[in-house]
């Protein structure tokens, strides 16, 4: 049967030069004018880069380490995502946030250049994530690849093409995370690295509680570090995303928490691709101090 428009993958349109899915720029004076209140929480992230995993750790620190309390709801109802539509809805993020009293957490992978302008009027506290941009781009296209809410990826070797030269959903990964990275000096941002969170978790956890004012005894921090495993999330229906219906998130292809590891991105790019990239990468991140490491 033909795909109709209700069914369709969407298509990229740039916003103020940044490519996003059509579907999401419907009604976009609605993200645009949000009004955020100076106590909300913002998680930033490029797509990828460990969202969920920041998410859960926010989520459970809020709430003292007792992580049960996490289980009250998936993510999304939990933690708002502020840009996400699909074709012909409503909003469920922003219907979400209207209900909910501040303080809020609140999801968003705009880069800071088209994040609405009252979360920096209302000095909101943002944690952003980042991930390396090889890892990234294996994990986006297998998850490109299952979620029909995004874009078609196509073959590896043109999602390859795609992702360097900055076509795919919120733009090019490096303007996203040197955006972010500029700004940490003149807003209240916290950036932490993937890799970081990897290589040792309960030392980031403490850093999110120390940015967050929070202090949690050492037992409530070590479940908290459990909690967030790779391996407790993928089993945790709370924020692994397996409520998702099969005809948006195709558990046939991928899924979401699908290997959460650093160094990935040596099972697909070839010999000639990691070539390129290297390439790429040193003008992309031309005059930046900003480092990734892409093995532990
Ligand atoms: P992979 O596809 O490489 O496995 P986001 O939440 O931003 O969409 O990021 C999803 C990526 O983060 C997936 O990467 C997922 O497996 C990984 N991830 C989620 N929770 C994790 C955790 N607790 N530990 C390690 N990786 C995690």
């Amino acid at each position: 049967m033909a795909a109709t428009p209700q069914d369709s993958r969407p298509i990229l349109v740039p916003l103020r030069d940044v490519p996003m899915p059509d579907i999401f720029l419907d009604e976009w004076e609605e993200v645009d004018g949000f009004q955020a209140h100076p106590s909300d929480l913002l998680v930033a992230t490029y797509p990828k880069a460990g969202t969920t995993w920041v998410q859960e750790i926010v989520d459970s620190i809020l709430h003292d380490g007792v992580v049960s309390q996490c289980d009250r709801g998936p993510m999304p109802n939990r933690i708002p995502f502020l840009e996400f539509k699909e074709r012909g809805k409503q909003r469920p993020g922003m219907q979400k946030l209207r209900e909910m009293p501040p303080p809020r957490v609140i999801k968003t992978h705009l880069p800071f250049s088209l994040l609405p302008k009252s979360f920096l009027e209302q000095r909101c506290k943002v944690i952003y994530c980042a991930r390396n941009a090889q890892d990234v781009m294996v994990s986006f296209f297998h998850f490109d690849r299952m979620n029909k809410l995004q874009p078609e990826p196509g073959s590896w070797a043109e999602y390859f093409l795609k992702f360097i030269t900055g076509n795919v959903s919120y733009g090019p990964w490096h303007k996203h995370v040197r955006g972010w990275w500029e700004q940490r000096m003149h807003y209240p941002i916290l950036y932490l690295f993937y890799e970081d969170l990897k290589e040792d978790l309960n030392r980031e956890v403490r850093k999110v509680m120390k940015f967050l004012g929070r202090e949690i005894s050492n037992e409530a921090v070590a479940s908290i570090v459990k909690h967030t495993s790779f391996e407790s999330m993928k089993e945790n229906p709370a924020c692994n995303y397996s409520n998702v219906p099969s005809s948006i998130f195709d558990t046939n292809t991928s899924v979401f928490m699908r290997k959460g590891q650093v160094g990935d991105w040596k099972n697909h790019f070839t010999i000639a691709q990691a070539e390129v990239f290297d390439a790429v990468y040193r003008r992309w991140m031309e005059g930046s101090d900003l480092q990734f490491r892409t093995q532990l």
